[in-house]
């Protein structure tokens, strides 16, 4: 079967279809320059440019388009509402407008879950109806590499569209494929240039470590440890409060709101995140009691601990724990460093490479180091690729957009079972 891959990156859907013997690839779109030399070098086809700019009749046919379509401001032109979409693009009218034109047998969308929610479901109603139009049914399943053995955590929602309905209602999604479970250690380079983590993140893992030896914490749920809480004392729905009353209590890490004339000055004093939206937030509630009990029996060793911790930024001061309840040990866990506090998670599998921001790159606890782009490369089945990009960040940045090989191979093997029978029907 001939496939398009557009929005093309690195290749997830060429290499995973490729990878089953059975596809061949006739032609690619990619905006990137780096990732159309990269496309031309690893697989021989010269990647064309924006596809927004490519007349739909100067594509070859085609028996399946793919299209891990980016996320991007969208807004459905033309319709009553107005709505804007903030999280999906409108480059979704070029697949549509290439598809129209082409009628491939298959289509393979994949983009992240909230596309089906987004504006109550408006824009996932608006690709839907979109295909009906032009006779295509659309099927889909939210999946995670996890449940193909692979220890990542990335649920993605795949979408697969077809002009004979019959044959889409067989499709066979994953069931039936035999899960090997391959373990992190499996995945992980000894012995190469790992990134090592910087010494002041290393200088407050240490200082969260502490914490967890001194304090009597038999135990840890799945709670944030909020540090700014400790010897605040200023009520939880302080919206609710007067000026005057908030002078009697304590702001963040115990500091005296007595002496404020406003409440602004009271703001200040209050934890960054009571800030955003005047309030506790709803989500933080239960970690901030937790938090608060905990300094209630461990004020004299807390008071020390504060000393030693970094407060330059916010989301230092938070661990986040949703790691094993009975090992406290840091080296134990997978780390990451997000905006909201110090991630701590399971050692089974690595949180969502994503695109955005390098400094999520998960952390390997027991080497304290950064995950290397090969392993990443390996939680997206592209370590087979022969050529990778110079720049490690874009490379970094160019997996957390890619599609998952592995998914897109076991797809594609469903695909050509539906294809056979379509095909055997025909000839019947
Ligand atoms: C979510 S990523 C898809 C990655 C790809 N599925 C993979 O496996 O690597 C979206 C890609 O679309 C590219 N892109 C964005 N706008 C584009 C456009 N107008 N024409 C072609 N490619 C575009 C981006 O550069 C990015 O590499």
């Amino acid at each position: 079967m001939k496939f398009i891959d557009l929005f093309a990156g690195l290749g997830g859907f060429h290499q995973g279809l490729t990878n089953t013997g059975e596809f061949e690839c006739v032609f690619a779109s990619e905006l990137d320059v780096d990732l159309q030399k990269l496309y031309y070098k690893n697989y021989g086809i010269v990647a064309e440019g924006d596809i927004t700019k490519i007349d739909e009749k100067d594509i070859p046919d085609h028996d399946i388009l793919c299209a891990g379509f980016p996320c991007q401001p969208f807004s459905l032109a033309g319709s009553k509402s107005g709505s804007k979409c903030p999280t999906s693009g409108k480059l979704i009218n070029d697949i549509l407008r290439i598809t129209k034109y082409h009628l491939p047998q298959f289509i393979m969308l994949e983009n992240v879950p909230n596309i089906l929610t987004i504006e109550n479901g408006k824009f996932w109603n608006f690709i839907e109806k979109s295909f009906n139009k032009i006779g295509y049914k659309l099927i889909y399943k939210i999946i995670s590499p996890e449940e193909i053995g692979i220890p990542q955590n990335r649920k993605r929602v795949f979408i697969l569209g077809g002009r004979d309905e019959k044959a889409l209602n067989s499709f066979k999604w994953l069931s039936g494929i035999k899960v090997v479970k391959q373990r992190l250690s499996s995945l992980l380079e000894t012995n190469r240039n790992n990134k090592q983590l910087e010494p002041e993140k290393m200088k407050q893992l240490n200082c969260w470590q502490y914490l967890l030896d001194e304090c009597n914490i038999a135990r840890l749920p799945s709670i944030s440890i909020v540090a700014p809480e400790f010897k605040a004392t200023y009520p939880l729905d302080f919206q609710n409060h007067s000026l005057e009353d908030m002078r009697q209590y304590r702001g963040a890490y115990g500091i005296s709101l007595k002496k404020c004339q406003s409440w602004n000055e009271v703001m200040a004093k209050l934890p960054s995140y009571t800030r955003k939206t005047n309030r506790a937030p709803e989500w933080l509630l239960r970690s901030i009691r937790y938090s608060r009990d905990l300094y209630s029996e461990e004020s004299t060793f807390l008071n020390r601990w504060v000393l030693t911790l970094d407060k330059r930024y916010n989301s230092w001061q938070i661990l986040e724990w949703r790691g094993y309840s009975e090992k406290l040990s840091l080296s134990k866990h997978i780390l990451q460093f997000r905006a909201s506090g110090i991630r701590v998670l399971k050692r089974e599998k690595i949180p969502s490479l994503i695109a955005m921001t390098p400094t999520q790159i998960p952390i390997i606890g027991s080497e304290m180091r950064y995950i290397s782009s090969i392993e990443a490369a390996k939680l997206q089945h592209l370590h087979s690729l022969p050529y990778t990009l110079d720049n490690e960040t874009h490379f970094f940045k160019a997996l957390g957009n890619a599609v998952n090989a592995k998914i897109v191979e076991l797809l594609g093997r469903s695909v050509m079972e539906i294809n056979t029978i379509t095909s055997l029907r025909g000839t019947l």
